[in-house]
């Protein structure tokens, strides 16, 4: 096959040579950014006279053509046109004859690349955004649920103190709301148009890039033609956010996996999200979990892969760049299938109240409550903690909770103990007495789920 660059070349190029360079095997997923790219530049470039409008007209047809074939299936990608962006202007040189020929005109496959990757990116982050809502809103809707259950909440893996479960899945969409945030950021640099920076330099041609970006639907055009083409930034920032939301979703994934074991036994897992084990007839695993969980390395791995590969490249463009595909396109599909994964499952968990409620009952989550009731006492807080400290040790000295304590064992503890101490000390009291704002108690959390939705 004839290559578009091979005018300057007196040798064909070896055959190891265009698989090695090719990126075709997973470009070609940017063929309807490709070409939507190309009619807007055609477009551009046939009112501003730069090429004729019956050559632009006949190179849209070509294109609108091309399109066609790609969706039905019938359109052959060639290795030895080493990728999409050739393979598509080859087609269209086949089809339009000459005209086809001007569809480079005033542009680079440096500027087209980046102008398929931006729009491309565009789009997968508007979908990872509504994925990410979605999945709030069945985690209010599953904490709204269970907005009475109590349950232990942890510090070092240790029982701390008593929680509502609906306050602790909150947490979640606290993050989760962050990293949406963090999406819609990092949108704001993608959307900036790159085309016309052509090669690296811009072009002696007088393009219409404001115009293009009108067509384009972008509201920035790129400033700087050399950082136009050298320009990665937005990908890595893209794979962060990603990162940032793998964590928070590999620590829910951790959780309920280490919920759904028998040691913890709080929740119970929907048999259809589950699988069973090869020889064991009894097992039921988490494996969805597990590979949300598991998964979060290819995406830290896809970071730090293309922060390598930008990583003191000189400018302009550099064929390193091409390597930032694969990661980019692999996050897009991790991230994407985890978040519907677990939008579908959540609903379908079990939450074990009475096993979580019974969990909060026992060891001494209410010990923090006493120290506080002591501080309203006029106590200070420092010896609040102590005297309680020494409660805990007795109870454990004599193999006794904090509610089977009466008065008389209490208040040689401290004169200022009276019987309003039990209104303190049940867990139910406890977690409604955290009314501090963002507190764990049943009006706060109450509180925050109606502000959510009222969103
Ligand atoms: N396939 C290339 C990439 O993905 C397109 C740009 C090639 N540019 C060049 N000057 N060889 O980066």
């Amino acid at each position: 096959m004839q290559k578009l660059w091979s005018g300057r070349f007196k040798e064909k190029t070896e055959k190891r040579v265009e698989s090695f360079t090719s990126s075709l095997s997973f470009d070609t997923r940017l063929w309807k950014y490709d070409i939507e790219g190309s009619i807007a530049h055609v477009r551009m470039l046939g009112r501003q006279k730069i090429i004729s409008k019956k050559d632009a007209e006949s190179i849209i047809k070509g294109l609108d053509e091309i399109k066609s074939e790609i969706q039905a299936g019938k359109f052959r990608f060639l290795e030895s046109l080493e990728d999409v962006h050739m393979n598509i202007e080859h087609a269209l040189i086949k089809k339009a004859g000459p005209a086809g020929g001007k569809i480079h005109t005033a542009r680079s496959r440096n500027d087209q690349v980046a102008l398929d990757l931006r729009l491309f990116l565009r789009d997968e982050i508007k979908e990872v955004v509504k994925l990410i809502r979605g999945f709030q809103k069945v985690i209010v809707a599953v904490a709204e649920k269970n907005i009475d259950t109590v349950m232990p909440g942890y510090t070092h893996l240790q029982r701390a103190q008593p929680v509502l479960l609906s306050h602790h899945l909150l947490a979640y969409f606290e993050m989760l709301e962050r990293d949406s945030e963090r999406f819609e950021d990092c949108l704001k640099r993608v959307n900036v148009l790159p085309l016309g920076a052509a090669a690296l330099a811009g072009t002696t041609l007088p393009i219409d890039r404001k115009y293009v970006a009108g067509l384009l639907k972008f509201p920035a055009v790129s400033e700087n033609s050399i950082d136009t083409v050298s320009d990665r930034d937005f990908v890595i920032e893209f794979i962060s956010a990603s990162s940032m939301l793998m964590v928070h979703l590999s620590r829910l994934s951790e959780e309920i996996i280490i919920w759904n074991s028998d040691e913890f036994g709080f929740v119970e897992l929907p048999d259809a999200f589950t699988t069973g084990s090869s020889i064991m007839p009894q097992k039921k695993n988490p494996d969805v979990l597990e590979l949300t969980r598991g998964r979060t390395g290819r995406v830290y791995g896809h970071l730090i892969s293309v922060l390598t590969v930008m990583k003191a490249l000189p400018l302009a463009y550099n064929r390193d760049m091409q390597e930032d595909k694969e990661p980019v396109f692999d996050t897009v599909d991790t991230v994407k299938s985890c978040l519907y994964i677990l939008a579908e499952m959540f609903p379908k968990i079990r939450f074990r109240n009475k096993e979580m409620e019974k969990a909060a009952g026992s060891g001494f989550l209410t010990a923090t409550d006493i120290a506080e009731y002591l501080v309203k006492k006029g106590m200070p807080f420092r010896d609040a903690h102590s005297v309680t400290g020494k409660i805990v040790r007795y109870c454990i000295d004599k193999n006794m909770t904090l509610t089977d304590l009466n008065l008389k064992d209490l208040k040689q503890f401290s004169k200022l103990i009276g019987k309003d101490i039990f209104h303190y000390i049940t867990v139910e009291a406890s977690v409604n007495g955290k009314t501090s704002f963002g507190g764990t108690s049943r009006k706060t959390v109450l509180a925050r789920i109606k502000e959510i939705k009222k969103r």
